[in-house]
């Protein structure tokens, strides 16, 4: 309340109508039936003791201030003595209110710079893709129930035609334009046809790499992976594997990262296992290579891919992934001071 008298006392100074239309308006939205001033002092009687004296005494100055001006600018009007607003430049300008980055696009440049030191580049692509670099070149088998309805998005009745599920397509790309060794990750939106709950969403990001040259090993693999996850969740993250599969690797595992809440011992956010999931990862399955035209005699690699929304959730404490898409100001603003 004594905010609303504050930032009132100082509208009421500044003001600086051009007519008298104005300066109507002006007194009915502060002395009006459902004024402003006039609905302080209505809010005013519900509050006791010590804030009363305080909120009193601002609240009687706005009301003398408000009336004075009102005032003194009705008679400048009728007399005409009143010069035009005058531009002063010796007036401190205006708050202005900073934007701030979206959490998700902290959090994906704080992935991107962390590989980025590793020597991957960024690589980006189209987000409506045709079947060959979402599916067919990633090794999924015609009737992979990836590819169902249920998953993805196809564009109009085309099936050739869909928004992309993940972003390995990204990378489908670039191995048909690049020769090895190529390292880049590739940060990016992402569609697939689910319901939308706290957990999921039919819309979200994801940061996936991908790194291809001779002797690319499982232990390159882990290392990079490892490093990410100190470098983000702190030096004393520990990982572990678990065996998974992915059309598109062979072998392939899942990530898991010590409970960044409990630390490994068990807690609410960990469902008391002590690990939480991150992403998906495995070495590039030979039949990929050969799709893209790089020869998997002579050339390995590993492949990874993570849910930015997933990330940003854990290491902001934020419960519901639908907060990320509706743009309130109010969740929004609470990042103002997040890189
Ligand atoms: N593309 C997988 C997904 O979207 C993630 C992944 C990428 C897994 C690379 C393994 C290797 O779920």
């Amino acid at each position: 309340m004594l905010e609303q008298i504050k930032n009132l006392i100082a509208e009421v100074e500044a003001f600086n109508p051009a007519d008298a239309h104005e300066l109507e308006q002006f007194r009915i939205r502060l002395f009006g039936k459902k004024g402003e001033i006039t609905l302080l002092f209505e809010d005013f009687k519900t509050i006791s003791g010590d804030e009363k004296r305080l909120v009193g005494k601002e609240i009687n100055l706005l009301k003398t201030l408000a009336t004075q001006k009102i005032k003194d600018l009705y008679e400048a009007l009728k007399t005409g003595t009143r010069k035009a607003p005058e531009l002063d430049l010796t007036l401190p300008g205006y708050p202005m209110q900073l934007g701030s980055r979206h959490p998700i696009s902290i959090v994906k440049n704080q992935i991107t710079e962390i590989f980025k030191r590793l020597g991957f580049t960024i690589s980006t692509g189209p987000e409506i893709e045709d079947d060959w670099h979402v599916f067919s070149a990633l090794n999924f088998p015609a009737d992979h129930p990836a590819r169902d309805m249920q998953d993805t998005f196809f564009i109009q009745s085309d099936p050739d035609i869909l928004l992309r599920t993940h972003t390995s397509s990204v990378q489908v790309r670039v191995m048909e334009r690049e020769k090895p060794p190529i390292r880049t990750i590739s940060p990016g939106r992402v569609f697939r046809n689910e319901a939308i709950s706290a957990r999921s969403h039919c819309i979200f990001h994801q940061v996936e790499g991908l790194y291809i040259d001779r002797n690319v090993s499982f232990a390159d693999l882990k290392q990079t992976l490892l490093f990410f996850a100190r470098e983000f969740f702190g030096q004393d993250t520990s990982i572990r594997l678990r065996p998974s599969f992915f059309p598109f690797t062979e072998p392939s595992a899942e990530m898991d990262i010590s409970c960044t809440l409990c630390g490994g011992k068990g807690c609410n956010v960990c469902k008391h296992t002590g690990w939480l999931e991150i992403l998906g990862c495995g070495m590039v399955d030979p039949n990929v290579l050969e799709n893209v035209g790089i020869d998997s005699q002579e050339f390995t690699g590993f492949a990874f891919g993570m849910g930015i929304e997933r990330i940003a959730m854990l290491r902001f404490g934020i419960r519901d992934i639908r907060l990320f898409f509706e743009n309130d100001l109010r969740f929004l603003r609470q990042f103002q001071s997040a890189l």
